[in-house]
């Protein structure tokens, strides 16, 4: 069954320790990180962008297929179904498919805006029991060539949304999507200790997981982070082991271009990689 991530992350945030979510693209990507979890005995945070949601053919069917890999695989550790980065209009899609778990990114409005629109998905959120996140100060990211470096928050905005009674709260420090670029200045500690002093208990929310330094990732968690989202580096090791089997001419011996074949290398790198986040992250035996 799915849950909400308010335990898991009440837990983390007390425990000083984070949950790490990863986002899924398609039946190999839930697969390997619930196994890897269960493995590990640790809480997970299952993340679906829109773009992944209309990918893989509707929240509906994401929800259905999620249901039925806990069942199957005998899923016991606790599993959150999320929704990453969502407009107001995608929250009220994920809530009705039966999602556990929202995302709403409001950052990119006037605060007045933002802490309006979050007013109201706090009171629909906790009417069903599912967990809100919020966001201030946008995360930045590479796209299409062009980088845009992370926006840091400002502490008392974060307050104010804090105290609407969200779940978690997203601050940007300096953090972005995708890989870091050389001349990343690197996450801002001050911001985050602000926003800690002024939000505290509330669990922090870390984007752009992918290529922060270890001794960041740590630190950040020694200042409140208790959750932290992990996509392009999955992408990145799958599409490395993949590259790795087809070079190998594996596809061309035998039965090598049966995708349950062809696939399983990157689905194999996938686990490895949220094995390796499971342990910095400090979640393992945690479920
Ligand atoms: P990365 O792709 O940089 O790991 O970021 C993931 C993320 O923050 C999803 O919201």
């Amino acid at each position: 069954m799915l849950v909400s991530a308010k335990e898991m992350l009440t837990k983390a945030k007390e425990g000083h320790y984070a949950v790490g979510q990863f986002n899924i693209n398609n039946l190999e990507w839930a697969k390997s990180i619930l196994l890897t979890a269960q493995e590990m005995n640790s809480p997970v945070i299952l993340g679906v962008s829109e773009g992944a949601g209309k990918y893989m053919c509707g929240y509906k069917t994401i929800v259905g297929m999620i249901n039925g890999m806990i069942e199957e695989l005998k899923i016991t550790v606790p599993v959150a179904l999320h929704l990453d980065h969502g407009t107001y209009e995608h929250c009220y899609k994920c809530i009705e498919a039966g999602f556990s778990s929202i995302m709403f990114d409001g950052s990119h409005y006037p605060i007045e805006e933002n802490i309006e629109k979050t007013k109201e998905l706090v009171k629909v959120a906790a009417e069903k029991g599912l967990s809100l996140e919020a966001e201030v100060g946008s995360i930045g990211g590479e796209e299409d060539g062009v980088v845009g470096m992370g926006e840091c928050a400002d502490p008392d905005e974060c307050k104010m949304i804090a105290d609407l009674g969200v779940t978690m709260l997203a601050a940007g420090i300096g953090n972005i999507h995708g890989k870091y670029p050389e001349n990343w200045a690197g996450l801002s500690f001050e911001t985050l200790a602000k926003v800690q002093e002024k939000t505290g208990k509330m669990p922090l929310v870390l984007h752009g997981g992918t290529g922060i330094p270890e001794d960041m990732i740590k630190k950040a968690i020694d200042l409140g982070v208790s959750k932290i989202n992990v996509n392009t580096e999955c992408q990145l090791s799958f599409a490395a082991a993949t590259r790795k089997y087809i070079e190998e001419g594996k596809d061309l011996q035998g039965k090598g271009f049966d995708p349950r074949k062809l696939l399983a290398p990157g689905a194999e790198a996938i686990k490895a990689t949220v094995k390796e986040k499971i342990e910095l992250f400090g979640s393992a035996n945690k479920a």
